[in-house]
C-alpha cells in the first residue's frame, strides 16, 4: 500500500471521486484514508490501482505518488522539498520535468517552485537532466484548498480516450445519446468489472453499451423503439464491440434470466419518448421488474430527470440506496444520477 492522489477534471464536485471509488471497489482494491480536495483525491492504496483508474476512469486526469503534501507556504514546502529522496527517483543521465498547477487562489508563484524544485533536483542528481516534452521522470504537484500536494506522476490518463467514440463520429446518431463520459462514469458507478453481464433496458443508440464493451465487460440491451436497437446494433458492431443481445423490448418486461447490473439512461419525454407513460410510472415498474433479473446486491446505475424523489422511490420498492449526484446539463435539465443496490 502506498499513498496515492489522483486529480480530476473540474466538470463536476463529486462524480469523478465517486467513481474513483466505485473502481477501486469494484477491483476488489482496498484503499483507506480518502482525503478530498478541490479536484485532487489522497487515498492509500496499490500502484496497480493507478494504472486501472487511469485506463478506466472518465475524470481523472492524473495518478501520482505522494512525495509529500503541506500548506501552501514557500517556507514550509523548501522544508518538504530537502527531504525528499530525489536519488530514488531520478538517476544518474535520466531526464526530469516539475509541473505544477493551480486549482486555487494560493499566492504561491508556480514558476518559481518549479525552478526552485528543479535545482534542488539538479543539485541532488548533477548527471540529470531537464526535460519538459518526454522525461523519464515527471514531478507534479497541485495546489489546492491551500495546501501543495506534491509526487511523482505514475499513469496519466489520455485526453483523446472518448473521442473516436463521439456522438458525432457513430454511424447512428439520435439527440437523446449520451455522452461518452458520462455514459463511462455510469458504468464505472455500477462497480462493472470486466467480464460482468451489463444490460441496458433503455438503450437507445448506445452510448452505455459502447462504454462498458469498451472496458471489457459483456453487454446486453434492449429498447422498446426497433429503429433504436437497429441504430445501437450499428454503433456497436460499428467499434467492433460483441453483444450477447441486442433485442426490441419494454423495460417494465425484461426477457432476461439474470445480468450482473444494469446501467440505463430512461426517457425524460423530451429528446427521447416514453410513448405515452408518465417517467416516473414508468420508472418505478421498470424497478420492480429490474428486482428479478438482479443478483442481490447488484447495482443499478441511472440517470433521471430532476424533479422526482428517485431515491424514495427506489427505497419503496426495496432497493438500497447508495449515492446520488446531481449534474446541471442547462437551465431546464438536471439529470439525478442514482446509484442503487438490488435487495
Ligand atoms: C434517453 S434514451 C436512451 C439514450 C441512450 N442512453 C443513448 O445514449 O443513446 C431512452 C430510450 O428509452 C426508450 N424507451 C422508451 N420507453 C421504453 C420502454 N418502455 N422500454 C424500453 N425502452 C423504452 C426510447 O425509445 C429511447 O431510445
Amino acid at each position: 500500500m502506498t499513498d496515492l492522489f489522483f486529480t480530476v477534471s473540474g466538470e463536476h464536485t463529486t462524480l469523478p471521486f465517486a467513481e474513483i471509488n466505485a473502481i477501486l471497489e469494484s477491483a476488489g482494491i482496498s484503499s483507506s484514508g480518502g482525503t478530498v480536495f478541490t479536484r485532487v483525491l489522497c487515498v492509500t492504496s496499490t500502484v496497480e490501482s493507478a494504472y486501472l483508474v487511469a485506463r478506466r476512469s472518465s475524470m481523472t486526469k492524473v495518478c501520482g505518488l505522494e512525495l509529500f503534501r503541506c500548506d501552501a507556504e514557500w517556507s514550509e514546502i523548501q522544508r518538504r522539498l530537502r527531504d525528499v529522496p530525489f536519488t530514488d527517483y531520478v538517476k544518474k543521465g535520466q531526464s526530469f520535468s516539475v509541473r505544477l498547477t493551480s486549482f486555487d487562489t494560493s499566492h504561491v508563484n508556480t514558476l518559481g517552485l518549479e525552478r526552485e524544485v528543479g535545482d534542488n533536483i539538479s543539485r541532488k542528481v548533477p548527471d540529470a537532466s531537464v526535460n519538459l516534452v518526454d522525461p523519464d521522470r515527471s514531478f507534479i504537484g497541485f495546489f489546492a484548498d491551500s495546501m501543495l500536494i506534491f509526487g511523482v506522476k505514475v499513469a496519466e490518463a489520455s485526453a483523446k480516450r472518448f473521442d473516436e467514440r463521439m456522438p458525432v463520429n457513430r454511424p447512428f446518431l439520435h439527440p437523446s445519446t449520451m455522452p461518452p463520459k458520462l455514459a463511462r462514469c455510469m458504468v464505472n458507478l455500477a462497480r462493472a468489472p470486466s467480464g460482468c453481464l451489463v444490460l441496458d433496458p433503455f438503450c437507445g443508440a448506445g452510448s452505455i453499451l459502447l462504454e462498458a464493451g469498451a472496458v471489457g465487460c459483456r453487454v446486453v440491451g434492449s429498447d422498446v423503439d426497433d429503429v433504436m436497437v437497429e441504430g445501437c446494433s450499428r454503433n456497436l458492431k460499428y467499434f467492433r464491440i460483441p453483444f450477447d443481445g441486442l433485442l426490441v423490448g419494454d423495460a417494465r418486461r425484461l426477457p432476461y434470466t439474470v445480468v450482473d447490473c444494469i446501467v440505463s439512461d430512461p426517457p425524460y419525454g423530451r429528446a427521447s419518448s416514453t410513448h405515452g407513460a408518465s417517467p416516473i410510472k414508468l420508472v418505478s415498474d421498470f424497478l420492480f421488474e429490474a428486482m428479478s433479473i438482479l443478483p442481490r446486491g447488484g447495482y443499478l446505475s441511472l440517470s433521471l430527470p430532476g424533479g422526482w424523489d428517485w431515491r424514495a422511490v427506489a427505497v419503496d420498492l426495496g432497493y438500497a440506496f447508495v449515492d446520488r449526484h446531481f449534474v446541471r446539463e442547462h437551465k431546464s435539465l438536471t439529470r439525478e444520477i442514482l446509484i442503487i443496490k438490488a435487495p
